[in-house]
């Protein structure tokens, strides 16, 4: 994994921070155990959320793991985090496994998670986290194991799991062509040699968390909506964040010409880059949020 899609998950901090769904993090908070709760991040990436929540006093003490399957990103979070520490004025120092910020150990763990599964782990979390990763894995094989890393009646939090809708404004002719492509791609994705990712996972997320006797206990919409202000600028690294969408589904549909021919899909990048140049473009994409409790 590259610096680039570590620049990504930086700048699409500021559109999550939007995003996430008031209501049911206002359920996390009064689910939280009180103390040191011990909680573990899957498909943490940069560690964005651990950040987010000590800013929003969601977290303040105990123990959070980040587990991802990038070992590049997770050396970039370290130093990621540290920065952050330092620019809020926080005590902050490296540990061999990952950093002390204020009275928050952040430990690191490298793994893919399906392999995690399978094998034998340490003491169960307190609370489970996964952003933007649901999406991005087979939710209702992952779902067992993951909630069985909670202790009896643990707190999980499932947030900005996409579900089936992208917009871009204004329109373009090859809009449904493009997207139906995209999605077909999401649908038949495997990585680390599993099925890997579902373009309507959230809405499936209820019934696959009712399946797995956690039914959630409060959800909602986390619709990502990108706009530029009225100077025409995007807010933060936004542009980039835009950027970066408009190259993954590039990626995506490049191995697939005999559903989007290559004219008309580099037609409708070259109208959407030139769009977001002039602070024109708007994207929106549908996603849900759930919080809830593992079994028992
Ligand atoms: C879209 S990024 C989200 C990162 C972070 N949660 C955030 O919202 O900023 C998905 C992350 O999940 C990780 N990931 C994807 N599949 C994984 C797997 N099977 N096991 C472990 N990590 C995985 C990727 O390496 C990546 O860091």
């Amino acid at each position: 994994m590259t610096s680039a899609f570590a620049r990504y998950l930086a700048a699409k901090t500021t559109v999550d921070d939007r995003a996430l769904n008031r209501h049911v993090l206002a359920e996390l908070r009064r689910l939280m155990p009180a103390g040191a709760p011990r909680v573990l991040e899957v498909g943490a990436g940069l560690g964005t959320m651990v950040a987010r929540l000590m800013d929003w006093g969601a977290v303040g003490a105990g123990e959070y793991v980040l587990l991802d399957a990038d070992r590049q990103l997770l050396d970039c979070s370290r130093r990621w985090l540290r920065d952050w520490a330092a620019a809020r004025g926080l005590r902050r120092y490296l540990l061999p496994d990952g950093l002390q910020v204020g009275d928050l150990r952040v430990g690191l763990v490298h793994a893919e998670l399906g392999t995690y599964l399978e094998a034998a782990h340490g003491a169960p979390a307190d609370v489970l986290i996964a952003n933007a990763v649901l999406d991005l894995v087979d939710a209702p094989t992952v779902l067992p194991g993951l909630l069985r890393l909670l202790v009896p009646g643990g707190v999980y939090w499932f947030t900005i799991n996409y579900d089936g809708e992208s917009i871009f404004a204004p329109g373009h002719p090859r809009d449904d062509q493009v997207m139906q492509a995209y999605h077909r791609d999401m649908d038949e994705r495997f990585r680390y040699g599993r099925a890997a990712g579902d373009s309507r996972t959230g809405r499936r997320l209820f019934h696959y968390l009712r399946g797995a006797r956690a039914p959630a206990l409060a959800a909602g919409s986390s619709d990502w909506v990108v706009s530029a202000g009225p100077d025409g600028n995007y807010p933060g690294d936004e542009a980039y964040f835009l950027c970066s969408i408009l190259s993954t589904i590039q990626n995506a549909l490049r191995s697939h010409q005999d559903r989007v021919e290559p004219a008309d899909l580099a037609d409708w990048l070259a109208v959407r880059d030139r769009q977001l140049a002039a602070g024109e473009l708007v994207y929106i994409a549908h996603q849900l949020d759930f919080v809830g409790r593992s079994p028992g």
